[in-house]
């Protein structure tokens, strides 16, 4: 139990390193970056970290626009504007 959190906590730190470097300047980017690794740093969630940016963009708008429908994202994306999107699928597309 404490040795999963403490894997969890590591790799959540070694994760947020990663973020503040690639998104230095734009703490919007930093923000929401971090908010989605909250989830997708699980080995239980869909891996986004160097997914093409045209594929994260097509299924973030997707979700967005409430053309496709799942448990959590189509909720989620709602609250992001098309510019957050462009920026986060960006990011993730870049990051190791
Ligand atoms: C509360 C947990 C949670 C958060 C926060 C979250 N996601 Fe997700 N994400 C999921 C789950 C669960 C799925 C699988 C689809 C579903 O059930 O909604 C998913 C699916 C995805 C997919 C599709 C993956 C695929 O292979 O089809 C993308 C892209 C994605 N998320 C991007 C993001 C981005 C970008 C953010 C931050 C803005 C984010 N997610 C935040 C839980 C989360």
């Amino acid at each position: 139990m404490y040795t999963n959190l403490i894997k969890i906590s590591s790799f959540t730190i070694l994760l947020s390193i990663n973020t503040f470097c690639l998104a230095e300047n734009n703490p919007n980017l930093q923000h929401n970056a971090l908010a989605c690794m909250s989830c997708h740093s699980s080995p239980a969630m869909p891996q986004i970290k160097g997914m093409p940016k045209n594929i994260l963009t097509d299924k973030m708008q997707s979700y967005s626009k409430d053309l496709k429908k799942d448990t959590i994202m189509h909720q989620l994306l709602k609250g992001y504007s098309d510019k957050d999107i462009e920026e986060l699928a960006t990011y993730f597309s870049e990051v190791k």
